[in-house]
C-alpha cells in the first residue's frame, strides 16, 4: 500500500513536471532525452521479442542527481519510440537511495533486469546490493529483490550489475573499488540466475601491469566480438596524459582473451572510446541481427553541469545516437546505426568541391538537424576547419596528423578545446541536433561527441582552408525521432 502511495506521488509529480515543461529550442530531435528532469546512463539494452528496450538513469523530479528511477523506452525500429512507465522506482529498503545502473537479459521469454540497490543510511554510509525485477512483458517489473551482496575486499563502491550469458553459464561484471581504492572489473557466475559465486576480478587498476588507473571502474560491460574478448569499463581518477584522459571521467575498452569461465584476461592498452566533451557510461547489446550496439550517456558529471541552459526549462542530459561497434584489429570503430538513415528528409547537397585558400559557406548546408559527410580527394594544404553556428570548430590538421574539437562554454563563453592524433584524415562524417554534434571521422575511426549551446539562430557552417583541398559534400536535413509520450495513471 505504501509503495502504491508512493508510485502514485511519483506519477502525480511527473505529469505535473511534464505539463510545465518549457518551450525549447535546445530540445533535441533525434536522441532520447528525459521527458523531465535528470538523465544519465542508458541501462538494461536489450531487443527482447523484437522490440528494443531502452532504459535510463532518470531522476524525474530534478534536474540534480537524486534517487535514481529506470526511465524506459521502447522501439521496433529505433526511430519511432514509445515512453513507457519507469521499469523501476526506489520504493524499497535495498534501493532507498536509488535504482543504480544495471542490464538486462531474456529468459525463458522473461526480461530479466540487474542493477545496483543504492543505500545511504543516516549517517551517510553507502551500502550497495545487486538486485533482480522480473517481467513477463517486457513493461511490468516484479522486485525480486537483491541476489548477491558485497564480498569482503571491496568498499560499497560496488555497483552496474552487466550480465551475460555463455555457454549454459550466466556470468555478471560489477564495477568496483578495493579497499586499497583500486578500480577493479570483478566476476560472478550462475547456473539460475538465483545464486552467484564470486569469482574474483578479471581486471582492475593493479592488475595486467596497468599500475595506478583510477580509484574506481563504473559500468563496466564484457561481450565477444570477432573471436576477441572486449571490456568496456569507465574508470574514474586518470590524469591527463597528453591527449588522453582529458575529461573528468572516461569510457573506455581493453581487448584481450578471456579465458572463459576464469579471471584470466590477459589483455592490451585501454583505449578512450569517445574524443569530445559529452561521453560516459556506455553499455552496449547484441541485437537479434548480431549487431553490437553501444549507446552512451551524452554527458558527464563535472563543474559545468550545474549550468547547462536547458536546466531552467525542466530537463538535463541525453543519450548518444546508437553506434554499431565494429573491430579493426585492436580498435573499436563505431558505426552510426544504419537505421538512422531512415530520418534523412531530404538531400539538400551533394557536390564536388575545390576550396582554394577561402572560407566558404552555402545556404543550403546551414541548418541545425543534419547529417554532413566530407570526403577528402585531395589536399595539399596544412589545415581544413568547419566553424559551426559560431561555436563548434573542428581542425583537421593535416600536416600535424591531428584533429582539434572546439566549442563555447556554456558556463563562461570560455574556449574548450579537445583532440587526438589521426594519421590520414579521409572522411568526416557529422550528426547535427539542435544542440549536440557527433563527429565520426574515417569511418568511426576517432569520434567526438559534445554537447553545445550556440543561439539558436545562428545555423551558419563555414569551411576553411589554407591550401588546396578537394572533397564530396554531402548534406542531409534529419528529421526527427516520433516519441509518444505517455499520462502516467495508477490503475
Ligand atoms: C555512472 C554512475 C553509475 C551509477 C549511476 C547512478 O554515471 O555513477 O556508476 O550506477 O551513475 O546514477
Amino acid at each position: 500500500m505504501k509503495e502504491k502511495q508512493l508510485i502514485y506521488n511519483a506519477f502525480e509529480k511527473i505529469n505535473e513536471n511534464k505539463k510545465n515543461r518549457k518551450e525549447d529550442p535546445y530540445r533535441l530531435k533525434f536522441h532520447l532525452m528525459p521527458p523531465v528532469g535528470l538523465l544519465n546512463d542508458p541501462n538494461g539494452l536489450i531487443q527482447y521479442k523484437g522490440v528494443y528496450h531502452v532504459f535510463y538513469q532518470w531522476n524525474p523530479f530534478e534536474t540534480s542527481h537524486g534517487p535514481k528511477f529506470w526511465g524506459h523506452y521502447t522501439s521496433t525500429d529505433m526511430i519511432h519510440w514509445k515512453e513507457e512507465y519507469p521499469a523501476l522506482i526506489p520504493s524499497e529498503s535495498y534501493e532507498i537511495n536509488g535504482c543504480y545502473s544495471g542490464s538486462a537479459v531474456e529468459r525463458e521469454g522473461q526480461l530479466i533486469l540487474f542493477y545496483t540497490g543504492n543505500v545511504k543510511t543516516e549517517n551517510n554510509e553507502r551500502k550497495t546490493y545487486q538486485c533482480k525485477a522480473v517481467s513477463n512483458d517486457g513493461v511490468h517489473f516484479e522486485k525480486s529483490g537483491p541476489v548477491l551482496f558485497l564480498p569482503d575486499g571491496y568498499t560499497p563502491h560496488f555497483r552496474d550489475p552487466k550480465v551475460w550469458k555463455r555457454g549454459n553459464t550466466w556470468y555478471m561484471i560489477i564495477g568496483a573499488q578495493t579497499v586499497e581504492e583500486q578500480g577493479a572489473a570483478v566476476l560472478f557466475s550462475s547456473s539460475d540466475l538465483e545464486k552467484w559465486e564470486y569469482k574474483g576480478p578479471i581486471a582492475g587498476s593493479f592488475m595486467n601491469g596497468l599500475g595506478q588507473f583510477g580509484y574506481m571502474w563504473e559500468c563496466p560491460d564484457f561481450f565477444e566480438l570477432e573471436c576477441k574478448d572486449v571490456l568496456l569499463v569507465s574508470p574514474q581518477g586518470l590524469e591527463p596524459e597528453g591527449y588522453k584522459y582529458q575529461n573528468l571521467f572516461q569510457s573506455g575498452y581493453f581487448i584481450g582473451k578471456w579465458r572463459e569461465g576464469t579471471t584470466e584476461f590477459p589483455h592490451g592498452e585501454f583505449t578512450e572510446l569517445d574524443r569530445g566533451f559529452d561521453f560516459y557510461a556506455p553499455q552496449t547489446f547484441q541485437d537479434e541481427r548480431g549487431r553490437r550496439i553501444m549507446i552512451g550517456w551524452m554527458g558527464i558529471t563535472d563543474e559545468r553541469e550545474a549550468f547547462q541552459p536547458t536546466i531552467e526549462k525542466g530537463w538535463i542530459h541525453a543519450l548518444s545516437m546508437p553506434r554499431e561497434l565494429v573491430l579493426h584489429g585492436e580498435k573499436l570503430y563505431q558505426k552510426p546505426l544504419l537505421e538512422l538513415m531512415k530520418l534523412r528528409n531530404s538531400k539538400d547537397f551533394s557536390q564536388h568541391i575545390s576550396l582554394v585558400k577561402e572560407e566558404k559557406s552555402w545556404q543550403e548546408i546551414c541548418s541545425d538537424v543534419s547529417e554532413l559527410k566530407v570526403e577528402f580527394k585531395k589536399i595539399e594544404a596544412k589545415i581544413f576547419k568547419l566553424s559551426i553556428r559560431n561555436n563548434v570548430e573542428i581542425t583537421i590538421h593535416l600536416d600535424e596528423e591531428a584533429v582539434t574539437f572546439k566549442r563555447k562554454s556554456w558556463k563562461d563563453g570560455s574556449v574548450e578545446s579537445r583532440s587526438c592524433p589521426l594519421k590520414r584524415c579521409e572522411q568526416l562524417h557529422l550528426f547535427l541536433d539542435t544542440s549536440s554534434v557527433e563527429l565520426f571521422l574515417n569511418d568511426g575511426q576517432e569520434v567526438f561527441t559534445a554537447r553545445f549551446f550556440s543561439d539558436p539562430h545562428d545555423k551558419e557552417i563555414v569551411f576553411y582552408t589554407d591550401g588546396k583541398i578537394d572533397l564530396l559534400l554531402e548534406k542531409w536535413s534529419l528529421g526527427a525521432y516520433q516519441i509518444d509520450e505517455i499520462s502516467m495513471n495508477i490503475s
